[in-house]
């Protein structure tokens, strides 16, 4: 196996525990489209193809384990230790750490590498393939009404649509955002 296939097996058993915390619908409806998205922008704009997947698998890991309040810093930390298991090289894990600490929508200067701006664009991306999740969670978390949900879908996507950096990307979801803006008017 793959260092990449040893990393997927790993977050996907984490998913698979009854201590996740979202369960195991997050490796289906986010990490698969979103490591998928990954994959595409490091074809289309470069960077390290392997740093770039393991930071795509490794990205919500802590969230998984201990919730998504600062599940950036837990990740990097899980990421670590996890990578030093299979003696990967340490300049790649800081890298991977980097990723995963600066994949949030709130700390956009930080990122230096295209790396980095790969997985935080592939995580916005990743949005346009789980319209189903953001229901779930104006729903089911948020306790929203019909109409509430509704609206608060339309203005994520709108406000995905805007965190998009890249000409590239914009084109791989254009036909998703306008149809769910036809569909949530
Ligand atoms: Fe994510």
């Amino acid at each position: 196996m793959t260092i990449v296939d040893e990393i997927k097996q790993f977050v996907e058993n984490e998913c698979k525990k009854p201590t996740s915390k979202y369960g195991y619908e997050p490796f289906t409806f986010h990490f698969i489209p979103m490591v998928t998205y990954a994959e595409k922008l490091a074809n289309e704009l470069g960077g390290d193809k392997e740093v770039i997947l393991l930071a795509a698998w490794l990205h919500d890991i802590g969230s998984i384990i201990y919730g998504r309040e600062n599940h950036q810093i837990t990740g990097a930390k899980i990421a670590e230790e996890k990578l030093k298991e299979f003696n990967y090289a340490p300049k790649k894990i800081n890298l991977i750490k980097k990723c995963i600490l600066n994949h949030r929508g709130s700390i956009e200067n930080k990122r230096n590498s295209i790396e980095e701006q790969i997985i935080a664009e592939a995580d916005v991306l990743s949005n346009f393939d789980n319209i189903g999740g953001i229901f779930k969670a104006a729903f089911i978390y948020e306790n929203k009404t019909q109409g509430e949900a509704k609206k608060s879908v339309k203005e994520k996507l709108e406000r995905k649509w805007k965190q998009l950096h890249f000409e590239k990307s914009k084109k791989m979801v254009k036909p998703k955002y306008e149809a769910a803006m036809l569909l949530l008017k």
